[in-house]
């Protein structure tokens, strides 16, 4: 699979990391591609090949599968630029959240009566998007590790073929995925995300995950 990551921080590094050793070839993109020497250097040897880097447009040309991975503030800029005539037919998982960092810890700079998965989704009618991996700290997005088993992953998008193909992609990421609905669920799972932001900063510790329990 050819995966697009709109995206040069954290997360569009780490997901590029996960994508590259299930196999997958990544293009990350992002204004100033130089920016991203390291991160491709990184992949040389074995894996080289399967690692790229390129403008926003350039990766998202590249992806049949698309990741959306950038500041909240700069998303609509970014999509401008990645062109979104390139994102159409496309699978798409948006793993931002609308921070607002005026403010620290950071708050929603979106109520609950729309998202970001949502906007996302009107910028790029022609496109799938699936809200995931929103709701975890991107060191443990990728064979996320902890004692009670696979962590959940909620999802949500109204494409049901794209959501199905981002499920298998969490499976091998290590997730268990938990389809919460259409893309209308992003105003759930961004609030959930700033649960694990202020746990975050009331522990001053990122390794926590959420699970379902059922029985
Ligand atoms: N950090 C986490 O652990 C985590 C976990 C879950 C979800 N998230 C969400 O995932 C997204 C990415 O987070 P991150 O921490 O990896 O990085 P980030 O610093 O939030 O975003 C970096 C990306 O945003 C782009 N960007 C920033 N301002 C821009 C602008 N004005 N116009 C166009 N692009 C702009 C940057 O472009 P350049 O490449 O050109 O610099 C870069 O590619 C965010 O929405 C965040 O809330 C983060």
């Amino acid at each position: 699979m050819k995966v697009g990551i709109i995206g040069s921080g954290d997360v569009g590094q780490k997901l590029g990391d996960g994508f590259i050793e299930l196999g997958h070839q990544v293009m990350i993109g992002s204004r100033d591609p130089g920016k991203l020497s390291a991160w491709a250097g990184k992949h040389h040897g074995s894996k080289s090949g399967r690692a790229s880097t390129g403008t926003f447009e350039q990766a998202a040309k590249f992806g049949d599968v698309i990741v959306i991975a950038t500041l909240w503030a700069g998303t609509k800029s970014a999509i401008e630029m990645a062109g979104p005539q390139n994102f159409a037919g496309k699978t798409v998982i948006d793993v931002t959240n609308p921070l607002d960092f005026s403010t620290m810890p950071p708050k929603l700079a979106i109520g609950c009566t729309d998202s970001a998965g949502e906007t996302v989704q009107r910028m790029l009618p022609d496109a799938k998007v699936v809200k995931a991996f929103n709701t975890v700290g991107n060191p443990h997005m990728f064979r996320p590790d902890f004692p009670g088993g696979r962590p959940t992953m909620f999802i949500c998008g109204n494409d049901e073929q794209a959501k199905k193909m981002v499920t298998d992609v969490l499976t091998a990421f290590g997730w268990e995925s938990v389809d919460i609905g259409g893309i209308e669920g992003s105003r759930l799972l961004e609030p959930l995300a700033m649960l694990w932001i202020t746990y975050y900063f009331r522990t001053n510790t990122g390794n926590h995950a959420f699970k379902l329990l059922r029985k």
